[in-house]
């Protein structure tokens, strides 16, 4: 199942494209256009929807994952999604996936690097068992979706030029700004907001990989006794 899959879901089409033995569900908060959708097909050279394919548009992530029954999902992602969900939503969320997830699933999450810990501490706090490892530019632009590209190049960007307080000026400064409201409109504790300040200042000034790739384990099920 793919969360917050983008206007024409495309991770979730090339996956289920690609192997037409695995249902897959995709969702995103805003429905899916028709039009857009069979543009995309075209594009791609498949002259048919994919079977395998179903839609949980036009909803939340959470309510999407309500939807399935539980112990049901054997995989999940969630490429650049989190960071904008308000935290009570991401919580719902988590609570939902450990219903819907089957024991010892994973939930694979894509993010920039500065929310990594926040991130890690939300997830083990619901219960997952996580691990995460930092993700390149390079690897970001295999991942095959628009907004992966799209802050991929804007990375390269940004680690590649030297003029450090130029880009400190033109581009973290307006750009914190903009985050730090959102943060708190997003009901973020203020100690989370100034993690995510002291990491997003890392990201930006030094050579390190600008992405994280965290896997978010459901636990086995105990026997009960
Ligand atoms: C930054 S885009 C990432 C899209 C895609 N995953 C990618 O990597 O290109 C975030 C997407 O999440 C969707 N979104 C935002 N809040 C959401 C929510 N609460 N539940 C589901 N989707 C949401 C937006 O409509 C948008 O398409």
């Amino acid at each position: 199942m793919g969360l917050g899959e983008g206007p024409i879901l495309k991770k979730s089409v090339d996956l289920a494209v690609r192997h037409p033995d695995i249902n897959f569900i995709a969702n995103d908060l805003h429905r899916i256009d028709a039009q857009d959708f069979d543009h995309y097909l075209r594009r791609i050279e498949v002259r048919y929807r994919p079977k395998n394919l179903t839609f949980a548009t036009g909803m939340h992530a959470a309510e999407a994952v309500s939807k399935e029954a539980p112990n049901s999902l054997d995989h999940v992602y969630a490429h650049f999604l989190l960071k904008n969900m308000p935290r009570a939503e991401r919580e719902e969320l988590y609570t939902e996936l450990q219903r819907a997830m089957r024991p010892r699933a994973q939930l694979k999450i894509v993010e920039n690097k500065h929310y990594e810990k926040p991130r890690l501490r939300e997830l083990a706090a619901h219960g997952f068992g996580v691990t995460s490892r930092p993700a390149t530019t390079k690897e970001a632009m295999k991942l095959g979706t628009e907004s992966a590209e799209a802050q991929a190049k804007q990375w390269a960007y940004i680690k590649a030029t030297e003029n450090k307080k130029l880009i400190m000026d033109k581009l973290f400064t307006p750009w914190w700004e903009r985050v730090r409201k959102k943060l708190a409109e997003n009901g973020e504790t203020p100690e989370t907001i100034e993690l995510i300040h002291k990491e997003a200042e890392h990201n930006f000034l030094s050579h390190d990989p600008p992405f994280v790739v965290i896997t978010a384990t459901k636990a086995r099920e105990r026997k009960t006794q």
